[in-house]
C-alpha cells in the first residue's frame, strides 16, 4: 500500500516535469542523459529546446558536433552530447532509427549504459526494471535499511534484490511511476542531508525512520579527495565593428568545437595542458571570476583589448556579437557579462 500511495503523491504533485508531460522514448532518453549530471532545475529549463533542435534519433544522428555543442552549452560534461551522438548514429544504422525492446540490445548501444538502458525500459518503456541512480540507491538503503556503503556494490546488491523480489515486491505494474516516484522520494523528501519524515508517503514501512540520524545512512567511503589545480588564464575581449574576436576550440582540447574568447596561459608549466598559448604581458588585470572544470579551478582574468593589440597576440576569427552570444562557451559568456557589468552605464 505504501508504494502506491508514493507514486500517487508523485503523479499528482511532479506530473509538469517537461520530460513527464510530453513523453516519447526519445525525450526519455535525453532527459535522463541530462539528468545524470545535470539538476531536474536546470534539465527542466533545457529539455524542450533540445528536443525542439534535434527532435529524434534521425536528426540527432545528422547534427554537427558544433551545433549539438551549442545545444548542450551550460549542462557540463559534454562528452554526453557526443555519445548521444554516437548512439544515435548506431541506432540509425542498426535498428531504423529506433529503440530496440530488449535491454540487452539497448546496452548493445555505445554510449548507451546499464543505468540509461534500465531508466529507457522503466521510466519511457515501463517494462520491469529498476534504475538505480543516486536517488534510488540512497532511498532504498534507508527503507530497507541496507548497510552497505554508498557506490557501485550497493547499486548492484539493490537490483539483484529486486530481481529476486526481496525488495520493491508489489503488485503494480507501473513500472514507470513506481521509477519517478523514488526518484522524486530522493530528491523532495529523502535528500542526501536532510530528511522530512513526516512527509514521506512509504514512512510507515522504513527501516531509517526509527534511527537517530538517516542521513548517515548509505555511509560514504572517506574520498581520496583530490585537491582541484588552480589555472590562471586570461580571456581577451576585443570588439571590432559589432563584432568580437573569438576562436573554434580544436580537437583534443577541452570543449573541442565550441568557440572561445581569445585564452591564453601565464605558466609555462601550463603548456603541458595543450589547450592555450602563453601570453607574455603577465599583468593580471583586477577583472576576475571563478568558473571550474573537472580537475581546475578556473581564475579567468578579463582583460579588453583593442583591435591592433589583439592583432599582435595572433590569429582569430571574427564573430557578430549575436552569433557569437550563441556559440561561445559559458565560461567566455560570463566573462563578457561581468566585462559589462564593471562598465560604468554611458551617460
Ligand atoms: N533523475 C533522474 N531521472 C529522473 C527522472 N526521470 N525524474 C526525476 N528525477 C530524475
Amino acid at each position: 500500500m505504501s508504494f502506491k500511495k508514493l507514486i500517487t503523491w508523485s503523479e499528482t504533485s511532479f506530473n509538469e516535469l517537461p520530460w513527464r508531460k510530453d513523453r516519447s522514448l526519445y525525450r526519455t532518453w535525453i532527459s535522463e542523459v541530462m539528468l545524470q549530471q545535470t539538476t531536474v532545475f536546470t534539465v527542466k529549463t533545457r529539455l524542450d529546446d533540445f528536443c525542439e533542435k534535434f527532435p529524434d534519433i534521425t536528426s540527432l544522428a545528422k547534427a554537427s558536433e558544433e551545433e549539438l555543442l551549442i545545444q548542450w552549452k551550460g549542462l557540463g560534461y559534454y562528452q554526453r552530447a557526443k555519445n548521444l551522438k554516437k548512439a544515435a548514429i548506431y541506432l540509425v544504422e542498426n535498428f531504423e532509427g529506433d529503440f530496440p525492446e530488449s535491454i540487452e540490445d539497448l546496452m548493445s548501444v555505445p554510449g548507451i549504459g546499464p543505468y540509461t538502458a534500465s531508466a529507457i525500459f522503466a521510466i519511457g518503456m515501463n517494462k520491469k526494471s529498476l534504475p538505480v541512480d543516486a536517488n534510488l540507491e540512497r532511498v532504498l538503503a534507508r527503507i530497507y535499511g541496507i548497510d552497505s556503503e554508498k557506490g557501485e556494490k550497493l547499486k548492484k546488491i539493490l537490483r539483484e534484490k529486486f530481481l529476486k523480489k526481496e525488495i520493491l515486491n508489489i503488485k503494480t505494474k507501473n513500472f514507470r511511476g513506481l521509477s519517478e516516484a523514488l526518484m522524486d522520494l530522493g530528491r523532495e523528501v529523502c535528500q542526501s542531508k536532510r530528511v522530512f519524515c513526516e512527509l514521506c508517503q512509504v514512512r510507515a514501512i522504513c527501516v531509517a525512520k526509527e534511527w537517530s540520524d538517516p542521513t548517515k545512512t548509505p555511509a560514504v567511503a572517506p574520498k581520496n579527495k583530490i585537491d582541484k589545480r588552480r589555472l590562471p588564464l586570461i580571456r581577451v575581449i576585443c570588439e571590432k565593428d559589432e563584432k568580437i574576436y573569438c576562436y573554434r576550440k580544436p580537437k583534443g582540447t577541452w570543449l573541442s568545437g565550441q568557440y572561445e574568447l581569445p585564452t591564453f596561459i601565464l605558466n609555462e608549466s601550463d603548456q603541458q595542458l595543450n589547450q592555450y598559448p602563453l601570453i607574455e604581458d603577465k599583468n593580471l588585470p583586477r577583472l576576475m571570476i571563478k568558473t571550474g572544470i573537472t580537475k581546475y579551478k578556473i581564475e579567468n582574468y578579463i582583460k579588453r583589448l583593442n583591435p591592433e593589440e589583439m592583432r599582435a597576440l595572433g590569429d582569430f576569427e571574427l564573430l557578430d556579437i549575436d552569433v557569437a552570444m550563441k556559440k561561445l562557451s559559458s565560461a567566455s559568456l560570463k566573462c563578457i557579462k561581468e566585462e559589462r557589468k564593471s562598465k560604468p552605464d554611458p551617460v
